[in-house]
């Protein structure tokens, strides 16, 4: 009775050391791709804005696929169409502050930004449907 308890044990640990490393493949098959898509990395109104974004406070309340404090980018680029009037309209929110669009927690304004960065960050956003 005795033998047949350690061969148990002995199966038991077999199996959760094998578990355990298969655990470990799953989580690195699961790694997400950080990379952008590949033709969005040669567009000029992509890499400027996204070096602009990166170098504001953006990040800390956006991320590209999720929600934050404020909308992703992707939500934001699948509400708004990318003309003219929707990048002066939202480059002016990013300047001033926005509220009430998205919900009740207001966007904080960027005096600091010129229109034409602005612009240029929109235009990023925007790219990311
Ligand atoms: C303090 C957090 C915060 C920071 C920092 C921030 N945002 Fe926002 N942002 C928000 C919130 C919250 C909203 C949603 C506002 C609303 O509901 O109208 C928003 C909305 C937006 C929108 C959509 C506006 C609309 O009317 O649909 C854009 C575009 C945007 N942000 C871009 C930016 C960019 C670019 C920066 C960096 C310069 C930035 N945000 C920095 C919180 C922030």
């Amino acid at each position: 009775m005795k033998k047949y308890l350690v061969l148990f044990a002995i199966t038991g640990l077999v199996a959760a050391a094998c578990g355990g490393s298969e655990e470990k493949k799953e989580e690195k098959a699961a790694e997400p791709a950080a990379a952008p898509v590949a033709d969005l990395s040669s567009n000029p109104d992509y890499t400027k804005g996204l070096e602009l974004v990166g170098k504001s406070d953006c990040l800390t309340c956006h991320k590209v696929n999720d929600k934050l404090i404020g909308p992703s980018y992707k939500e934001v680029a699948n509400k708004y169409e990318a003309t003219e009037e929707n990048i002066s309209m939202l480059a002016g929110k990013i300047i001033k502050g926005g509220k009430g669009v998205w919900g009740e927690v207001p966007m904080t304004p960027h005096p600091q930004i010129s229109e034409d960065d602005a612009k240029a960050m929109v235009k990023y956003v925007l790219l990311l449907k």
